[in-house]
């Protein structure tokens, strides 16, 4: 656990585990590791579907693919692990991933970290949060831009696929990225 999670994990416990009757940050990271393991899975699932559609098609067709699979396999796995997992970023491609209130705010965290200095793989947020559905465990975990990924969300997209990303994405922020840069994020919430 990075120290700036433990900050900002530590401050919200602190006001809320009082009503929660006085668990600490610690007791959070079993809920974390499930966070995370979904994070990976979600990751390992629409990797293998684009590297899959792009080797049989080609990358226009990938990009097709992950328009029409992302966000039902994602609905899918969510079901299949009894948690909502999902994808966010601050700049977004797909607008029914746009972040809600906590999320802008860890996105805004991230993107300050990632300012003063620290590395986008591994960085993570997570806390007990109270909102109009009830008390849930919420996480967020960053994601870095790879190699593959700058293909579809850097700033040199062939002319194909910019064209077919125009087409379904008018409104796409997702690209001019860097291998390395903070792409978005993974997004996880367990109610309580
Ligand atoms: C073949 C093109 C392609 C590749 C390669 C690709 N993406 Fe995407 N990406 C997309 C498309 C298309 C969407 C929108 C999916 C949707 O409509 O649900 C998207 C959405 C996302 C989102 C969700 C947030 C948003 O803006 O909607 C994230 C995060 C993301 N991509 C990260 C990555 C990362 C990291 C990689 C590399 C491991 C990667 N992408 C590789 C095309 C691609």
């Amino acid at each position: 656990m990075t120290h700036r999670t433990f900050r900002s994990v530590s401050a919200l416990a602190l006001g809320l585990m009082v009503a929660a009757g006085g668990a600490r940050a610690t007791d959070l990271e079993p809920m974390a590791a499930t966070a995370r393991d979904a994070s990976a899975q979600l990751l390992e699932l629409l990797k293998s579907t684009v590297t899959k559609a792009t080797k049989e098609k080609g990358p226009v067709f990938a990009i097709e693919t992950c328009n029409e699979k992302a966000l039902p396999l994602t609905a899918e796995l969510s079901g299949k692990l009894g948690i909502d997992v999902g994808r966010t970023s601050h700049k977004l491609r797909q607008p029914k991933n746009a972040p809600d209130a906590w999320e802008t705010k860890v996105l805004e965290d991230f993107q300050a970290r990632v300012a003063a200095g620290e590395k986008v793989e591994g960085m993570e947020s997570y806390e007990v949060v109270e909102d109009a559905d009830g008390k849930s465990f919420r996480y967020m975990q960053a994601i870095p831009l790879g190699g593959v990924c700058y293909n579809c969300h850097g700033d040199k997209i062939k002319p194909d696929l910019k064209a077919k990303l125009d087409e379904l994405y008018p409104e796409d922020q997702a690209r001019g990225f860097l291998p390395g840069d903070l792409r978005g994020a993974f997004t996880v919430k367990m109610k309580m």
